[in-house]
Parts: C-alpha cells; sequence; structure tokens
C-alpha cells in the first residue's frame, strides 16, 4: 500500500489486514516503553489545514511509538489559499526528503491531488466533506474489538450526515464488514444524494433506535452549514438527540459511539455519552494504534512489533 486515501479502497480485507497489525500495536502500547525501532529513520509532514485536536495528537503519538520522526507544516485555514500554493508547500515538503504526508484539508479530493505533486505516501486525515479513513478504521476495529464482529450488525448512523466525512468514510467501512447501516437525520441534514452508498435512510429516530446494536451519533457541525438547515438546535435535539430516555430504549446490549469533538446535550447527552453504553473513550484509545498499523503499513519494513534494543533505545533517547 502506497497511500491511504480512501476507505473505499482497502475493502474487507485491507481493512483487516490492517486490525490485523493494530493488535500488534496495542501489545507494543501496553509495555512499559511502549516504542518500537519500526520508523526509525523516516519522517512524517503533518499538514494540516483545518483545526484538529484528537487526530493530530493520535497521529502524532503514532508516529513517535514508531520511532519516526516528524515535521509540522500545519497552517491556519485562514492562510490557505489553494491551487499553486498548496502545490508550492507539497512541492517544499517532498524537496525536504519525507516519507509521508498526514494531511487534513477543508477541501475534497485535496489527498488524491497531493500524490500527483509528491513521491511521499500520503494519509487522508480528513478532506472536507467526503472521507476520513482511519477513523472508519478505529471505530470497525472499536466495534470488532466489542462485538467480535460486524456481520449482520445494525448501525444507525444519526445527525449531520450531509457535512460529515466521518460518515462519508463508515458506512462503506461497516457494510464491508457485513454490518446493515442506517442513516437517520432530517432531509437537510442528508447528503444530496445516497446513490451508491449501501444505506437504508429514515427519519424517525425513535422508530429505529429499538432495532439497533450501535447509535452512531455525529456532531452538529455547524461551522459548515450555511443557510438554515435547521429550525432550531432545540428542536434538532427534541428529534434526533441521543437522550438518556432515548438510550433506554435501545437493546440491552446496544453501544453508542461519537467520533469527537462531542457538542454535549445537543446531539448526545452528557450522561449517556459518560454512561456504561458509551464506546467513545474506547475509540479515542484504539485511535493510536490503529494510526501505527496505517504508518507501518506504509513505510514500514521488519518485524512491526521488535522492541528496541537497549541500545538503540539509548539512540532513540538521545
Ligand atoms: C471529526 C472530523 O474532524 O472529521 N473529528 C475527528 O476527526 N474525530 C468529526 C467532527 O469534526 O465532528
Amino acid at each position: 500500500m502506497k497511500h491511504l486515501l480512501s476507505v473505499r479502497d482497502l475493502g474487507a480485507d485491507g481493512i483487516s489486514e490492517i486490525h490485523e497489525l493494530t493488535d500488534s500495536f496495542v501489545e507494543v502500547s501496553a509495555r512499559a516503553i511502549p516504542k518500537v525501532p519500526a520508523l526509525r529513520g523516516k519522517t512524517v509532514a503533518w499538514l494540516f489545514y483545518e483545526d484538529s485536536t484528537r487526530t493530530r495528537t493520535s497521529f502524532d503519538t503514532a508516529a513517535r511509538r514508531l520511532s519516526a520522526d516528524t515535521v509540522n507544516f500545519s497552517v491556519g485555514s485562514s492562510s490557505v489559499n489553494k491551487g499553486e500554493s498548496l502545490r508550492d508547500t507539497a512541492l517544499t515538503i517532498e524537496a525536504m526528503g519525507v516519507d509521508a504526508i498526514v494531511v487534513r484539508h477543508s477541501s475534497a479530493g485535496v489527498p488524491w491531488q497531493l500524490t500527483r505533486w509528491v513521491d511521499a505516501s500520503v494519509v487522508n486525515a480528513g478532506d472536507g466533506w467526503h472521507e476520513h479513513p482511519t477513523q472508519a478504521l478505529l471505530d470497525t476495529y472499536t466495534l470488532r474489538r466489542h462485538f467480535g464482529s460486524l456481520e449482520g450488525r445494525h448501525i444507525a448512523i444519526i445527525g449531520d450526515i450531509k457535512h460529515s466525512r466521518v460518515a462519508g468514510s463508515g458506512v462503506f467501512a461497516f457494510a464491508a464488514l457485513g454490518a446493515r447501516v442506517t442513516l437517520v437525520a432530517p432531509p437537510t441534514l442528508l447528503p444530496a444524494s445516497v446513490e451508491g452508498w449501501p444505506v437504508e435512510v429514515a427519519h424517525d429516530l425513535d422508530a429505529v433506535l429499538p432495532t439497533v446494536d450501535v447509535a452512531y451519533t455525529l456532531r452538529m457541525q455547524l461551522e459548515r452549514q450555511r443557510g438554515a438547515l435547521l429550525p432550531s438546535l432545540r428542536e434538532f435535539t427534541d428529534r434526533y438527540g441521543l437522550t438518556a430516555r432515548r438510550a433506554d430504549s435501545m437493546l440491552h446490549h446496544a453501544m453508542v459511539m461519537h467520533p469527537g469533538p462531542m457538542n454535549r446535550g445537543v446531539e448526545l447527552a452528557a450522561e449517556v455519552a459518560d454512561g456504561p453504553r458509551s464506546l467513545v473513550l474506547d475509540q479515542v484509545r484504539n485511535g493510536v494504534p490503529v494510526r501505527m498499523a496505517v504508518l507501518y503499513l506504509l513505510l514500514g519494513s521488519g518485524r512491526p512489533d521488535e522492541r528496541a534494543t537497549t541500545e538503540e533505545e539509548g539512540a532513540v533517547h538521545a
């Protein structure tokens, strides 16, 4: 694998290969010194044109645990000036000899554009409303760890699907692993077309909730919404918020997910997010070993979980 651009390129086998590798990095992460020399001498560049807390930190932690060097080219979205400037930035990074570029950008397709300009591996860390493949990989990993398998499981993705790259990758990963996916949202928060998406669509959350194994809630992405897509946030919460009362209508074993950052009390009630059904922190926790697996697949060689020798550890810390 040279790049990770879309989860759709992976299929069930590709996803499973990354998950198997993730298992070995979960083991590494549990060690007293959670670090292996697998990517020593490799350089990974962060190119984040959009704000990010968990994705960026998670990738950074993953790279460090693999002993890669990192360089930061992140720019505030205000200074973004697409076209030439993106290409110039890419060529500058390339000239410095980096091995991989992890990119987040507000425009769909930017990671693909980069692959035309650079030799480095490109990882899509979120492009506009389009895709967020590592999120889908960590979500499916989290579900496999919890349920054993996604085969035949019913997953509802709820809320602002229109603006969600998390949903854009998630539906394809969930479906590839055999889950049934239902999108639950008001018509104004659904994509213009879901043709070709392996999903059903519903508008009545109360009817769907008692049938699901997983309620995947999404952040209301107000910063991406132009015009009045909703009468009010209050009304959204009344019809689509996962409140404690609604969570009580779920099957006994059913679980709740959210990619973060959460608007507590809007799409997800605080007591549900912090309650026994919540997989939210497992998602965050699994993000690091999943991203280690991705970086290793793109750049690594040798045994992924090989321990650093004392001498190597010395060198790593020097
Ligand atoms: C998401 C993103 O930025 O796409 N967050 C994340 O990466 N975990 C979702 C969001 O912003 O709501």
